[in-house]
C-alpha cells in the first residue's frame, strides 16, 4: 500500500522565520507561502533531491495546529506524508483495520490538491500519519 515519502511537515510558530532557516542556513529552495484557509494554516514548501519539507503555521482562529504549537512552543514534526496509489482502498483498509481517519472519515483535498486522509497518532506510534493519492 504505501509509496514514496512524500513530505515532512514541521509546524512553525513564525514562518517567516522558518523560511529564513531553510533558506539561508541550509541553502534550500523555498516556494512562496500559500494560504490555506480551507485547511487553518499557511504553507511553504522546500523541495529537496528525494522528498519534500513543508512548513505549517497557524492560520485564523481555531487553527488544528494551535494544540500542537501550545504543547511544542518552539515548532517540530508534526506530520508525515505517504503516498498511496488508491487512497480509497487505504481508507477502507485502514478502517477495517481499526485505525481511526481523522475528520468525517473520507479523503480530502489536501493541501497539493490530491485526495488525503490523516490517521489518528494514537494508532500510529504516536505519529500523525497523511496519505495522499499519488
Ligand atoms: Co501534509
Amino acid at each position: 500500500m504505501i509509496g514514496r515519502l512524500n513530505h515532512v511537515a514541521i509546524a512553525v510558530p513564525d514562518l517567516a522565520t522558518g523560511v529564513a532557516m531553510y533558506r539561508d542556513r541550509l541553502g534550500a529552495e523555498v516556494s512562496a507561502p500559500v494560504p490555506q484557509p480551507d485547511h487553518g494554516v499557511t504553507t511553504v514548501f522546500i523541495d529537496l533531491p528525494n522528498t519534500k519539507i513543508e512548513l505549517l503555521e497557524p492560520l485564523g482562529e481555531n487553527s488544528p495546529i494551535e494544540g500542537f504549537l501550545k504543547r511544542n512552543p518552539f515548532g517540530g514534526i508534526h506530520h508525515v506524508c505517504y503516498e498511496v496509489e488508491d487512497i480509497d482502498a487505504a481508507c477502507r483498509q485502514l478502517a477495517a483495520d481499526g485505525a481511526r481517519i481523522l475528520g468525517d472519515g473520507k479523503p480530502k483535498i489536501g493541501a497539493h490538491g490530491k485526495p488525503v486522509i490523516f490517521i489518528h497518532p494514537r494508532d500510529f506510534l504516536g505519529t500523525l500519519i497523511e496519505l495522499e493519492q499519488a
